[in-house]
């Protein structure tokens, strides 16, 4: 054979990979999961009835409205006590192959502690929402902590800063499992620890509103939630999965980090906030401990009155075992991506979250916005993210558990919406075929308009609207409730 015909002939290969390639690229693969999601707090309303006990979001909007944008709270929300039958409608018109939701604790035990007594008209509550779910050929995948702890224990016992919150968290969960386990595929202990312990805890933005130890309690409260974690996991494991069946973790926050410029120092800066967020809790998860750099920095610089002691709380040996390898995926909420800039140390002043980090964030200019100040849309961010933690963490299984987009106000033409999921989802495609991540399942943030914490109503997130002030609370579809439903009926992008 000529070399000539030898370069066509390769050429003429190359050109039929490249193709077929590309058509198997917008098909996802046969097992790949589609979802959407919701939590208690944000849909549920119905707050002080048939025995829920307060949660710590309940006692801040109503104590501290000022710090909600719109003075709203979810006393009602989108009323799904009352209607989940109509949100399970919405499910099974989706098509979806799973729905992920949250338990409120104080629903099921109004003080938090299993001994003062389960509420049964809460577990009846959530009996519900499963059976139908299981009617409906929905499987569920279920969170046991999405962000509103008992008031009762909060105020008995500090909550999230009190470690003997471990052992009353474990026998929460063992009674979930107990009483739910037989119709749940997947658990997740937490949602998204690292912003509830940076905002309840250090910047007192978000429930419980603590701001007044900071550098200190934030990762007090992060140490527990590991603990808390690794302890409900090990129950799950060890008593229910035998007969349920089922599969357990944790659910991160993925924001990722552009590095400013191609520097040693931008790139160090960008992999240290990554490690600061993802790191600080899929470290000590999937390899034992926290990341180095965090144990390195947290106290180690001095302060005013030359703080040298590790405000890092520490495990001890028997706890880096319990804690590490407590994942059957890796839960990943992506919506957003950080530029990142080196910044040098700041050597003085009290000890802080933000001074132990010492980076500098910005959003490039040209990133289109959302609803909400803290999300641009950035696309390749979801790829770039999930390559990242297949590098630094053994290639995990990755479910993404949140991808989403907001509207500043009720929108049901919601192009930028469809465009958004549209684009995420061509760049999760590549990182299943072109950097094979091994991604099983996608879900969107959310079914419907909701309470978006301290943003109250301004920030819409549904593929279904509610106008809140409407008292029944109708759902109506916007184009990207039938821009999902084609995606997850022909298991393509186009
Ligand atoms: C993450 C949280 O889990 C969810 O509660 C919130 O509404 C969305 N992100 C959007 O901010």
């Amino acid at each position: 054979m000529c070399f000539a015909t030898a370069v066509l002939i390769m050429t003429l290969f190359n050109f039929i990979l490249a193709f077929t390639h590309k058509v198997n690229a917008q098909e996802f693969p046969p097992d790949f999961k589609f979802g959407i999601a919701t939590a208690s707090y944000q849909i549920e309303g119905a707050w002080n009835e048939d025995g829920k006990g307060e949660n710590i979001w309940d006692h801040f909007t109503h104590t501290s409205s000022d710090k909600i944008f719109d003075h709203s709270n979810a006393d009602v929300a989108c009323d799904s006590y009352h209607k989940y039958e109509t949100d399970i409608a919405l499910l099974k018109e989706l098509g979806v192959d799973f729905y992920r939701f949250s338990l409120s604790w104080p629903r099921i035990l109004p003080t938090g502690y299993v001994d003062d007594g389960v509420n049964q008209a809460g577990v009846e509550y959530y009996n519900n929402i499963l059976n139908l779910l299981d009617q409906n050929g929905i499987e569920a995948m279920v969170t046991l902590y999405h962000w509103d702890l008992p008031q009762h224990l909060h105020e008995r016992m500090g909550g999230w800063l009190n470690e003997t919150i471990v052992d009353i968290f474990a026998k929460y969960a063992d009674l979930a499992f107990h009483i739910f386990g037989e119709r749940v595929k997947y658990w997740t202990t937490f949602n998204e620890p690292y912003i509830f312990c940076q905002y309840g805890y250090e910047n007192g933005t978000y429930a419980p509103g603590l701001a007044s130890n900071r550098g200190v309690d934030v990762y007090v409260c992060g140490h527990n939630i590991l603990k808390s974690h690794a302890a409900a996991y090990d129950i799950y494991d060890k008593t229910y999965r035998k007969k349920q069946k089922g599969k357990i973790s944790i659910v991160l926050t993925a924001i990722w980090a552009k590095p400013s410029t191609y520097t040693r120092k931008d790139f160090e800066a960008a992999e240290r906030n990554l490690q600061f967020q993802f790191g600080w809790f899929a470290h000590p998860i999937i390899k034992g401990n926290y990341p180095q750099v965090m144990i390195n920095r947290i106290g180690e610089r001095s302060t005013k009155e030359g703080f040298k002691k590790s405000r890092l709380p520490k495990f001890t040996n028997e706890e880096v075992r319990q804690i590490k390898d407590t994942y059957d995926f890796i839960g990943v909420n992506h919506y957003t991506t950080t530029m990142v800039k080196w910044m040098d140390d700041v050597q003085i002043g009290e000890p802080s979250a933000f001074n132990d980090l010492s980076v500098e964030e910005y959003y490039k200019d040209s990133w289109k916005s959302s609803g909400s100040a803290w999300l641009k849309v950035v696309p390749y961010g979801i790829r770039d993210m999930c390559k990242w933690i297949k590098k630094n963490y053994n290639n995990p299984s990755i479910i993404i558990t949140e991808n989403g987009y907001s509207d500043p106000k009720l929108i049901l033409h919601d192009f930028n919406r469809t465009i958004f999921y549209k684009e995420y989802l061509k760049y999760l495609l590549q990182a299943v075929y072109d950097d094979r991540v091994d991604i099983q399942g996608y879900t969107v943030w959310s079914l419907l308009d909701n309470f978006e914490w301290n943003q109250g109503y301004s920030a819409k997130f549904g593929l279904y609207a509610i106008n809140f002030t409407d008292p029944n609370r109708t759902r109506i579809p916007k184009d990207s409730a039938n821009f999902y439903k084609a995606i997850v009926k022909t298991r393509r992008l186009k």
